[in-house]
C-alpha cells in the first residue's frame, strides 16, 4: 500500500486514493483544475461538462472517504462548479460550514464583461459537530478594537468573515512565486486553513498539489503532509520546495530574529488585519495590541518586542509601502 505521510506521490488521485486503506487525514485541501483551459504540464483542462462532473464525484469521494471522521474539507472551485461541488458534496453526506468567497487583488483583466476576482472555498467538516476549529489562530483585531475603541469589544478580536479579501493572488515578482507552476495558492491563505482545521501532527492532505503549497505549509506549520500530483516534474520540484521553505522564511533582524513559523504567522496576521505598519509605528496602542494578538496566535509562552515586530513587518512590507507611496502621490 501507498505510503502517503510526507510524501509527494506522483500519480492520479482518485486511483491513490483507491488504493489507501483507512481514514488517514485530518484535514483534505483540494484546489483542482477549474475546467477553464488552464495549461498544465499533464493535464488538459477543457473537458465536457459531464465528464468534469463525473470526475468531481469520484475525486470527492475518494477525499471524503479518506478523511477522518472529525476531519475538515475545503475545496476551491471557479463560479462554473461552486454549484455542482456543493451538491456532490451534500450527496456525500458532508456538513457545509462555510461557503468563502475568496476575493483576490490583481484579478484577471476582461474585455467584455466584469474582471474575475474571486474564488469559492467550500468548506466542509465530515461530522456535523465534532470537528477541530482554532477560532483563538485565526482572530482578527475587530473594528471595536481598531475604530471605535469601544469596550465591549471582545480581547481576544474577532473570527473572520466568510469573504477573504485580504490574501492576493501570487503575482509573477512575489518572493514565494514558483516560477514552474500556472497557479498557485497564496501561502498565508493555506497557513489560515491549516491553522484553523488542524493541530500540530495532524495530517494534511492535498490530492492536487500543484505546486506543493499545502504541504509546504503545513510541513512549516508543524503539520504532516501528503501530496498527489500527476505531473512528475511538479512532484520533483516542489519536493524542493518543501525542503527550503523554513530557510527562506526565516527573517534575521538587527534587534534579533524570527523564525519561519513566527514569520509565516506575521505576515499572515498583518495581512488579515489590514492594519498598515506606519499606523503601527504611529500609534503604540495599536502596536501593542498587535502584538498581544500575535502573542495569542503564537501561543508559545513568548512575549515580543514591539521593535522587533516593526522592524519585521518593514521587512516584508515592500509591496504595501510602495503601493501607499503611489497613492500618495496622485
Ligand atoms: C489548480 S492546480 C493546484 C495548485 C496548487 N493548489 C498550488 O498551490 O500550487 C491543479 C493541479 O492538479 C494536478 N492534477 C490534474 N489532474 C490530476 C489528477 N487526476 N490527480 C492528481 N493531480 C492532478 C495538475 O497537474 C495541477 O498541478
Amino acid at each position: 500500500m501507498q505510503n502517503f505521510e510526507n510524501q509527494i506521490v506522483c500519480g492520479d488521485c482518485v486511483e491513490l486514493l483507491k488504493q489507501a486503506g483507512d481514514p488517514f487525514a485530518d484535514l483534505v485541501f483540494a484546489d483542482p483544475p477549474f475546467n477553464i483551459g488552464y495549461t498544465y504540464d499533464r493535464y488538459k483542462d477543457d473537458l465536457e461538462y459531464e465528464h468534469y462532473v463525473q470526475w468531481t464525484k469520484e475525486w470527492m469521494t475518494e477525499c471524503a472517504r479518506i478523511l477522518k471522521p472529525t476531519g475538515s474539507f475545503y475545496i476551491a472551485i471557479g463560479a462554473n462548479y461552486a454549484a455542482e461541488v456543493r451538491m456532490i458534496g451534500r450527496d456525500l453526506g458532508l456538513t457545509l460550514r462555510n461557503w468563502i468567497i475568496w476575493h483576490y487583488t490583481f484579478g484577471q483583466q476582461t474585455k467584455m464583461k466584469f474582471a474575475r476576482a474571486h474564488a469559492h472555498i467550500l468548506y466542509f467538516t465530515k461530522h456535523a459537530k465534532e470537528f477541530t476549529f482554532n477560532d483563538w489562530a485565526v482572530r482578527v483585531p475587530s473594528d471595536r478594537q481598531l475604530l471605535y475603541n469601544d469596550k465591549r469589544a471582545n480581547p481576544l478580536g474577532k473570527i473572520p468573515d466568510d469573504v477573504w479579501d485580504c490574501f492576493s493572488r501570487v503575482c509573477g515578482t512575489f518572493g514565494e512565486r514558483q516560477g514552474w507552476h500556472p497557479c498557485q495558492m497564496p501561502e498565508t491563505l493555506l497557513a489560515r486553513i491549516i491553522a484553523v482545521s488542524s493541530n500540530p501532527g495532524d495530517l494534511v492532505l492535498d490530492p492536487f498539489s500543484g505546486s506543493g503549497t499545502t504541504a509546504a505549509v503545513a510541513n512549516l506549520m508543524g503539520r504532516r503532509y501528503a501530496g498527489i500530483d500527476i505531473s512528475e516534474d511538479y512532484v520533483v520540484n516542489s519536493q524542493q520546495r518543501i525542503a527550503t521553505i523554513h530557510e527562506s522564511y526565516r527573517t534575521d533582524l538587527d534587534g534579533g530574529s524570527l523564525d519561519a513559523l513566527e514569520t509565516l504567522e506575521l505576515r499572515r496576521l498583518y495581512a488579515e488585519s489590514g492594519v498598515k505598519l506606519q499606523a503601527l509605528l504611529d500609534k503604540p496602542k495599536l502596536m501593542k495590541l498587535f502584538c498581544k494578538q500575535f502573542t495569542a496566535r503564537m501561543n508559545n509562552g513568548k512575549g515580543y518586542d514591539p521593535a522587533l515586530i516593526a522592524e519585521a513587518i518593514r521587512k516584508f512590507a515592500y509591496f504595501d509601502l510602495q503601493s501607499r507611496m503611489v497613492s500618495d502621490s496622485v
